[in-house]
């Protein structure tokens, strides 16, 4: 399973590619307001340096949501890097567009999906990544690990490409429990990434370890 940042900060993106095990990273509207970005240079500026500090995908999300306008943005976006992967809204015009952009060698990342339905649809558009939110499912008192167990089977099933990038993880558990369900990718806040390295167990080994060393010397 790739790894991937949920976030548009740079410091928290910089600290998790420095452990090594960075696959790429995703933003939203949200996560780039909550930077303090305005105004289009300056969002396409914030694509393009962490572009630059992450060899992998960087899903930059459309803000239009008729076909002309998502088209219009994705080529503009796919214009900052060759790593720039257009992430579209799961409606209507975005999987007309999901639709174009593939036939036209642009890499893809279907958003907001809650649903089989809504991914067997990207997949056939063929959608490079699918991202199911699985926190906000859980918010509403439904499993969404088991929604990305379903859209698994059904792309086995099927045969289709398009990778499942587990979305909206909320902790360290939604990552392993991601893992197990056979998601291609989970995209995580830096917190939940960090949160895999903690056991007590390990901080209490290591302590009587580094004491018992003292001996030795
Ligand atoms: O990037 C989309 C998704 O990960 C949002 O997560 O926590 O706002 O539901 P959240």
């Amino acid at each position: 399973m790739k790894f991937f940042i949920d976030t548009a900060n740079l410091d928290q993106i910089r600290e998790a590619n420095e452990l090594g095990i960075l696959d790429g990273v995703t933003t939203n509207p949200s996560l780039m307001a909550k930077e303090g970005i305005k105004g289009k240079e300056a969002v396409m500026q914030h694509y393009k340096t962490i572009c630059e500090m992450v060899d992998g995908p960087v899903s930059a999300e459309v803000l239009g949501t008729t076909y002309d306008e998502i088209i219009a943005e994705g080529k503009e976006l796919v214009k900052i890097h060759k790593n720039i992967v257009v992430k579209v809204p799961m409606i209507k015009d975005g999987i007309k567009a999901i639709k174009w952009f593939t036939d036209n060698d642009i890499q893809t990342n279907c958003t907001l999906v809650f649903s089989a339905g809504q991914a067997l649809l990207a997949a056939k558009a063929g959608a490079t990544y699918v991202s199911p939110f699985i926190g906000r499912i859980d918010d509403s008192s439904w499993d969404g690990v088991q929604l990305i167990e379903q859209i698994v089977g059904l792309y086995n099933a099927q045969g289709f490409m398009t990778e499942v990038l587990a979305a909206s993880i909320r902790n360290p558990l939604h990552i392993v429990r991601c893992a197990e369900a056979g998601a291609d990718v989970c995209t995580c806040p830096l917190p939940s990434i960090m949160g895999l390295l903690k056991h007590p167990l390990t901080d209490i080994g290591l302590a009587q370890f580094l004491n018992d060393a003292k001996s030795m010397q």
